[in-house]
């Protein structure tokens, strides 16, 4: 089986792709291929910050590897989170991160939310972009409690539940991540 990069030290994630990369490829984390750094994402895009995580890996390990960069897009925040959603507290944490967002969105009526994903594949010395969003509604707090970020929140549309109320494999049926990997993992068989 072919070995890929993933150009992150979150296990969260990690374990989601590996799940929907199962029996094609083995996928290697940032800490399995023993980089410990903490790849800068100074971007002001998702474009941007996956195009600097998977560069650094192909520059400094020589290794094929994807990178991908999400985030919260909150319709009536003008798009904040957005790349700002891992530190969008100030680096305290998802809760605080999430309370934050509640916390600007109190008396809002427009709850239109979505999560987006670039994926960047350095694949022979190019570049190829993937992209995944879903588009959901935000709750005014948080319920349920599996997966991790702002999933409390999260309802995409069509569901009646949060994708924290949701089983991992319920949530990578449809999620932003999944949505990209998808493409990624079509180009890749082609
Ligand atoms: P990353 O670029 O995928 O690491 O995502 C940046 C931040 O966006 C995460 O730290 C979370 O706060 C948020 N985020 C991205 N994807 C998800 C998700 O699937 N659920 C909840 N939050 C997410």
């Amino acid at each position: 089986m072919k070995s890929l990069v993933f150009a992150t030290h979150n296990l969260h994630k990690t374990q989601e792709v590996k799940e929907l990369l199962a029996g094609k490829y083995t996928v290697l984390n940032l800490t399995d291929i023993g980089c410990t750094t903490e790849i800068p994402e100074t971007g002001t895009t998702f474009v941007e910050n996956a195009g600097l995580k998977s560069k650094f890996v192909l520059e400094n390990y020589q290794l094929d590897c994807f990178a991908d960069d999400s985030g919260l897009e909150v319709e009536a925040l003008n798009q904040e989170p957005g790349i700002y959603s891992a530190r969008y507290s100030g680096g305290k944490g998802d809760l605080a991160n999430l309370q934050l967002v509640l916390q600007k969105m109190e008396g809002i009526s427009n709850r239109k939310a979505r999560f987006k994903t670039v994926i960047s594949l350095m694949q022979d010395g190019k570049e190829h972009l993937f992209e995944g969003v879903i588009n959901g509604t935000l709750r005014t707090e948080p319920s349920g409690t599996s997966g991790f970020g702002y999933d409390p929140i999260f309802e995409p549309e069509g569901y009646a539940k949060t994708f924290a109320e949701m089983s991992m494999e319920e949530k990578n049926q449809i999620s932003h991540r999944a949505q990209a990997m998808k493409k990624l993992i079509a180009f890749l068989r082609a």
